[in-house]
């Protein structure tokens, strides 16, 4: 048999072998301690904090999209501090994408710095030749919010050990493994769960001892999923290939139609040939996910957007099956317009959404 295509692997992603009156995917195991008697670490249940059959379940899931092991955390940006602290030490050199998602700039510049990391901040264009003598590069491609997107195989040559933020994209569309990367981080409070209603997030690696290294960080800082998000996520993990593709529809819909009006300015979207992401895009993503972002003009007119909007719900966070949009601007922290609008393609009928963000987007012109 062929290689199955994303539906085929991730509907039976990490489910048990069958086994007569049992459930497809067990139900979530709450724990604390389990039974324990006698050698603690023989084990292969001892405390929680040790490890949990619910969590392993959907590491051996997402582990299985990449070919990798995965480790799970209590949220993305515990999955993105486990590497950071781990990998570094004071002296140790970190090169960053000055876009990347603006919480782990702030964990980069406000607690690592302080304590003798040098963290060089890079624009895309800077990023080869900050990444040269580090120890680690940050890249996050494509980058929330503003979508530059990187070249992951040319940067993971140029020599630091090299970290992907893979959340905009994900296993299904983007594989950084293959290109080289020492390690993927993914916020699965995105796509891969995909309801808006949990946080949880993981580490990919094909490295074995950082694998392990990463589990000793989860046992012993205590930055631990709960079973039932993890059983959640898992049970939402069979439907991502179908909520990515319609998903990816709509966002490449929206990116046209707002692409074609002259009342909005500065569209990315790295599908559009016209993207300076396109090329490199086209290269090493198999889809080009669901955001798309441009610029109202001013903060005053993307928020009569936001309110005009029935169908895309004001709120900051991408990825689940209900649109989304905010102005980014409000939050502070990233270099983007104050009419900035980040908008996250959901599920809905496309033409529904398209009569939606046009209403919109009609009833705010200026
Ligand atoms: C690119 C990216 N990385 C990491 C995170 C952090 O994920 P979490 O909110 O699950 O901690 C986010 C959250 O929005 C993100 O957009």
């Amino acid at each position: 048999m062929s290689e199955p295509g994303p539906s085929t692997r991730v509907v039976r992603a990490g489910l048990p072998e069958p086994q007569q009156g049992e459930p497809f995917l067990p139900g979530p195991v709450f724990a604390a301690p389990f039974h324990l008697t006698g050698d603690p670490y023989a084990a292969e249940n001892a405390y929680t904090r040790y490890g949990n059959p619910t969590w392993r379940g959907y590491e051996d899931a997402v582990g299985s999209l990449e070919d990798a092991e995965s480790v799970l955390f209590a949220s993305g940006m515990a999955a993105a501090s486990a590497i950071l602290l781990t990998s570094l030490r004071p002296g140790s050199v970190i090169a960053m994408d000055d876009g990347c998602y603006h919480a782990v700039r702030r964990l980069a510049q406000e607690h690592l710095e302080p304590r003798g990391v040098e963290v060089r901040l890079a624009p895309p264009a800077g990023l080869a030749a900050a990444a040269e003598g580090a120890d680690l590069l940050w890249l996050e491609t494509p980058s929330n919010p503003t979508l530059e997107v990187y070249d992951i195989a040319v940067l993971a040559e140029s020599g630091p050990v090299t970290v992907v933020d893979n959340t905009t994209a994900g296993p299904l569309l983007q594989r950084p493994l293959d290109l080289g990367a020492a390690y993927t981080i993914t916020s699965a409070t995105k796509h891969l769960s995909g309801h808006a209603d949990l946080l949880l997030g993981y580490v990919s690696t094909r490295d074995p001892e950082r694998a392990q290294e990463l589990r000793d960080w989860r046992r012993d800082t205590g930055a631990l999923p709960g079973p039932f998000e993890a059983w959640l996520a898992h049970r939402s993990l069979a439907t991502l290939a179908l909520r990515l593709e319609r998903s990816c529809d709509n966002a490449m819909a929206v990116a046209r139609l707002v692409a074609a009006r002259d009342d909005v300015e500065g569209v990315r979207y790295p599908s559009l040939p016209d993207d300076p992401g396109h090329e490199v895009a086209r290269r090493q993503m198999a889809g080009y996910s669901t955001i798309v972002s441009f610029d109202l003009g001013s903060a005053e007119r993307a928020e009569r957007f936001l309110a005009a909007a029935r169908l895309v719900t004001d709120a900051t966070s991408f990825g689940s099956v209900h649109s989304m949009a905010e102005r980014r601007g409000r939050w502070g922290g990233d270099s983007v317009p104050e009419g900035f609008i980040r908008f996250s393609a959901g599920c809905e009928d496309t033409a529904d959404l398209l009569a939606d963000v046009e209403q919109a987007l009609d009833s705010t012109r200026n």
